[in-house]
């Protein structure tokens, strides 16, 4: 019933491998290209899609832009920039410095990429050759930057129209329910850690996790049509609310379906994962959740990170009908109910990233909205 969204390289990557390959016949040495990407509200970059020969030195990475002055000082000038002899480096502490030096890559040409919001992201050609970046390859990777960046910015954009689209009609809606601000900014940034912590194990790429952080805000994308009245009460549900209430599932599939038809967005590569989340975010890992009662490995990976994500929030937040929980109530919740309502795998991520959390939520405070 659940197709997994996790499996094979996606268009993108066979894309860039192929232009890779194109690239190496002539330059053996150009040995890896790279792409990070950059997001504006925390700063941060994050490793998304490489070709690589051999294994790539840096994937599952982030960090602060503000942190790495090199990459700042590219985004600010708008202009590329070529090492030529990477050892001048080798003093840096940063982790992701020592990485590129240790896997042998000795020259490297970086190039910002921008779209109408601004800074998008960098992409990263490397050599194993020092002074391989001569005037003459800087003009023939003119173009496979052009290309790429091209495909890097088309393959973002239905995924920023879809999440434009359900703001909007959020919106419409009117209602201020507190699936709302900071409850996503912060849920898809735990779902983002986990799935980078597990992602060894499932065989998620970078991309895979970038694009469940983009996605897994969307969960409840349904509850647009359940009425307010249900939505912000504070009492307990009926048997009848809950049953109206449990039905932004399938009202969130029937909304998923009709904005990517809506968009043309039905060629959207993570499609599936979009569905994925919103259709399984309430099944149980021990076969007690809903719609339809699935267990274990049956979800598929995305919706179980998201619900120990969602739920983890939700616990750490104050909503109308109860204070904010401590983190480590809230985790003892998770953990009491490891193997039962969530992965276990999930809930440990989780619970081994307490220090990220904070951050997160340092990042992202509160705003109940009342
Ligand atoms: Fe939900
Ligand atoms: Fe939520």
């Amino acid at each position: 019933m659940s197709s997994s969204s996790t499996k094979g390289p996606s268009l993108l990557e066979k894309r860039i491998c192929a232009w890779h390959a194109a690239l190496q016949s002539e330059y053996h040495s150009l040995c890896r290209i790279a792409i990070a990407l950059y997001e504006p509200d925390s700063d941060t970059l994050s490793t998304y899609v490489y070709s690589n020969a051999g294994e790539s030195p840096l994937t599952l990475y982030e960090a602060k832009l503000a942190n790495v002055p090199s990459l700042q000082q590219i985004a600010e000038t708008r202009e590329p920039r070529v090492i030529n002899d990477l050892s001048v480096l080798s003093h840096s502490p940063a982790q992701h410095t020592q990485s590129i030096l240790g896997s042998g890559l000795r020259s490297s040409h970086t190039v910002p990429i921008f779209d109408d919001n601004g800074l998008f992201g960098f992409l990263f050609y490397n050599s194993t050759e020092q002074e391989f970046f001569s005037p003459a390859v800087l003009l023939k990777l003119r173009i496979y930057t052009d290309l790429i960046s091209l495909v890097v910015l088309e393959e973002a954009r239905p995924i920023r129209t879809l999440r434009a689209a359900v703001n909007t009609a959020r919106s419409f809606a009117q209602h201020r329910d507190a699936e709302t601000g900071k409850h996503l900014e912060r849920m898809a940034r735990y779902a983002r850690l986990i799935a980078r912590s597990i992602a060894g194990r499932h065989g998620l790429t970078d991309q895979y996790v970038e694009l469940l952080f983009q996605l897994a805000p969307l969960h409840d994308v349904g509850k647009i049509a359940v009425p307010d009245r249900i939505l912000l009460k504070t009492g307990r549900l009926t048997g009848d609310e809950f049953s109206i209430m449990k039905s932004h599932v399938p009202k969130g599939i029937e909304i998923v379906s009709m904005l990517m038809e809506e968009f043309s967005l039905e060629k959207l590569e993570y499609g599936q994962m979009l569905k994925n989340v919103v259709a399984y975010h309430h099944e149980n890992f021990d076969g007690a959740g809903y719609p339809h009662g699935l267990s274990g490995s049956d979800i598929p990976i995305e919706a179980r990170i998201t619900r120990v994500a969602d739920v983890f929030d939700a616990l750490t937040s104050e909503r109308p009908y109860k204070e904010a929980w401590t983190n480590d109530k809230a985790m003892q919740e998770l953990k009491e109910n490891r193997g039962g309502m969530f992965d276990p795998e999930c809930v440990d991520a989780l619970s081994e990233s307490i220090s990220a959390v904070e951050e997160i939520q340092q990042m992202f405070t509160q705003d109940f909205l009342g």
